[in-house]
């Protein structure tokens, strides 16, 4: 759960941020106060330190000045030169006797001391840290008193060391050589220290030690207070402040949080609404959440209502789609990529005579094809397979009692999502029937041309026996019309129709006497109008037979002229049949090159010259141009 991760909770983390802030700022805070208070021992120190050496000095320079002078001069009469007693007469030892008294009263831990090199009382002996300052005194003329903090057995002090004593002529007597000395003196202090010192000579140094041990302490003391102090506030605050936190943010934040993970967990709570807190942040920040839960309910509930609509619209062309499939007079079947039956419905089962069960995951190919087609119809499905729509596709398939059924076939392939090919859809039409009837079709319509043309072949046999013309007549003319119509090229069928045209075209001129046509070849008059209206007589018989081409048609404009100047109804150009103006071509060069009663036949070269003098106006040029090109490129010859 995202709850789970290891973020810090905020109460936390402000908490402890805080309390961290808050530890350092007292920490440093101690340690300053610490810091200042140490150094304010120092100086109080020093200035005490002041007060005892000048104390000292003052009370030294009595004896010197003052009262030694004064009891040498009243004692002179009645002391001998070798009386010594260093009570009153070194001041030295009477500060040390003072000195002892003083820390008998005082036990505090001052120190002071005459510190001298070689000194005559042991008392008086410089240390180490003192002979130091000594030896820097002798070489430093200017050098005048050294303040430190030392460690000494352990504990703080503040030593003060100030230049002492100088060598003056006066105190030579008892400081140059024992002999010089009072017998007294020697005797008490021996004859090795304190000797061979010259004018000059800086005698002694000032040792003042003040213990600071105890300010310390107290500065200590006072910081371990002030820690406590405020540790107890950081308590105080720390108490206050969570408790805001929690009253005011953690806890409506926790609310809302709650809130959210209801509704993450269970729907329902989508919408529901959560109690306003104290403050503008919060306060706007869960107007909003509650805003946005609502919006979010309504949102899913319009999804809900969509989602319904669209599964029972979805349901209900499923339902369509299924029942087609169950109903429709139509094989649906699909394979999957390999060729493994997936399923096929009803009508295909009851084609087939297999059940779905039966055949469901068998091979396609060797269930159902017939074995001389296998190969090569698994080949086309491997291509429909590769993404592509075929259709009109015809193959057998045989049935469960091994029947061989004529279907044809539409495939489509199927894919997924990703446009990956699953499988083949393929509808498929039982087409036996029809293949059948398609072919009975065929043999009957051929059977009808057949008798068509017999019955042509009786009429111009009847035409030609009646008429003015030799055997073979519409044979000639048929061979010239059809090799005219294919040179022009004219389809197959139009080719047809002008040859079975060209059998009967005449069929009019049948009820024109014939006299009229053996007589001459120029007709005037009632002849002559009666002539002219056999195209049309011709027509009216031949329209009664219902022909696939415009037999009728032809005949009935096989006369006309190109420009307009024929019969029988002066029709011109490409208002005339292109068959009947083959017709009135052929026509004419049969004519001409036939043998009548009232002329000889024409020889072919001279009728043809008649016939494209002609051309343009009479014929067609392009038929005429056709039909010299016949003549003279393709060496074609009128049958004797
Ligand atoms: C009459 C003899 C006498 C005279 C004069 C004298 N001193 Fe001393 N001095 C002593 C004696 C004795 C002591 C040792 C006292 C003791 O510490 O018990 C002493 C000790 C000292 C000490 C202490 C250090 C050490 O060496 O023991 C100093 C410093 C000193 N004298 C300086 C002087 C100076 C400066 C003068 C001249 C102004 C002077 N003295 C004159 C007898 C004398």
């Amino acid at each position: 759960m995202i709850g789970k991760i290891r973020t810090p909770r905020l109460g936390i983390f402000l908490n402890v941020g805080i309390g961290i802030v808050f530890i350092i700022a007292a920490v440093i805070t101690v340690i300053i106060v610490n810091y200042s208070m140490r150094q304010q021992a120092y100086i109080e120190a020093q200035a005490k330190a002041r007060i005892i050496l000048d104390r000292n000095l003052a009370t030294h320079t009595y004896f010197s000045e003052i009262m030694k002078p004064s009891i040498f001069a009243w004692s002179e009469p009645f002391r001998s030169k070798e009386y010594f007693d260093h009570t009153w007469m070194s001041s030295t030892y009477a500060l040390r006797e003072i000195e002892k008294y003083f820390k008998s009263l005082n036990p505090s831990g001052y120190s002071f001391k005459d510190a001298a090199i070689d000194a005559r009382s042991p008392e008086n002996e410089a240390d180490e840290y003192e002979r130091a300052f000594l030896e820097k005194l002798a070489m430093d003329k200017k050098l005048e008193s050294d303040i430190t903090v030392r460690n000494i057995d352990g504990k703080p002090y503040l030593v003060v060391l100030r230049k002492g004593e100088v060598m003056e002529a006066s105190c030579l007597r008892c400081h140059s050589t024992p002999q010089n000395a009072p017998k007294g003196l020697t005797d008490h202090y021996g004859p090795e220290r304190s000797f061979n010192r010259k004018t000059g000579d800086v005698a002694s140094a000032v040792s003042l030690r003040i213990p600071l041990s105890e300010a310390y302490a107290s500065a200590n003391i006072f910081s371990l207070k002030l820690s406590a102090i405020l540790i107890g506030i950081l308590i105080c605050i720390f108490t206050i402040q969570y408790w805001f936190y929690r009253r005011y943010l953690l806890e409506p934040l926790n609310v809302m949080r709650d809130k959210a993970k209801e509704i993450a967990t269970h729907e329902d709570h989508l919408g529901e609404q959560i109690p306003q807190p104290f403050g503008r942040e919060l306060t706007e920040l869960t107007a909003s959440f509650n805003e946005m839960a609502i919006k979010l309910r309504h949102e899913r509930d319009q999804l809900e209502e969509l989602v319904d609509q669209r599964t029972e619209e979805l349901r209900k062309e499923k339902d369509f789609a299924e029942s087609l499939i169950q109903t429709a007079q139509t094989i649906v079947l699909v394979l999957d990529t390999t060729g493994y039956i997936v399923s096929i419905n009803p009508y295909m089962e009851e084609i087939s005579g297999y059940r779905l069960e039966e055949v469901q995951g068998k091979d396609w190919f060797s269930t159902f094809l017939p074995e001389c087609d296998r190969n090569s119809i698994r080949e086309l499905f491997l291509k429909a397979v590769g993404n592509f729509q075929t259709q009109g596709n015809v193959n057998q398939i045989v049935t469960k009692d091994g029947r061989k059924i004529d279907i044809e076939w539409s495939d489509k392939t199927l894919k997924d999502e990703k446009g990956n090919v699953v499988g083949l859809l393929s509808i498929g039409q039982d087409i036996t029937e029809r293949k059948r009837t398609e072919i009975a079709l065929q043999e009957s319509h051929a059977r009808l041309e057949r008798n068509l043309k017999g019955a042509i072949d009786v009429i111009s046999e009847t035409i030609e026996a009646k008429g003015p013309y030799a055997p073979g007549h519409h044979r000639q003319v048929s061979a010239l019309t059809s090799a005219i119509a294919r040179k022009l090229g004219l389809t197959d069928f139009q080719v047809q129709g002008i040859e079975l045209a060209s059998a009967v075209y005449d069929i009019g001129l049948m009820t024109i006497p014939i006299e009229f046509l053996q007589d001459s070849e120029l007709l005037d008059g009632v002849k002559l109008t009666l002539y002219q209206g056999y195209p049309k007589t011709g027509h009216d018989a031949l329209k009664k037979i219902e022909f696939p081409w415009p037999i009728a048609e032809i005949t009935l404009q096989h006369r006309e002229c190109y420009d307009g100047s024929g019969f029988p109804q002066g029709i011109r150009g490409e208002e005339i049949l292109i068959e009947a103006r083959i017709l009135a071509v052929a026509n004419a060069i049969e004519d001409l090159t036939t043998h009548k009663s009232f002329r000889n036949a024409f020889p072919v070269n001279e009728v043809l010259e008649k016939i494209s003098a002609h051309s343009g106006s009479k014929y067609d040029p392009a038929v005429v141009a056709a039909c010299l090109g016949l003549f003279k490129e393709k060496g074609y010859k009128m049958e004797g």
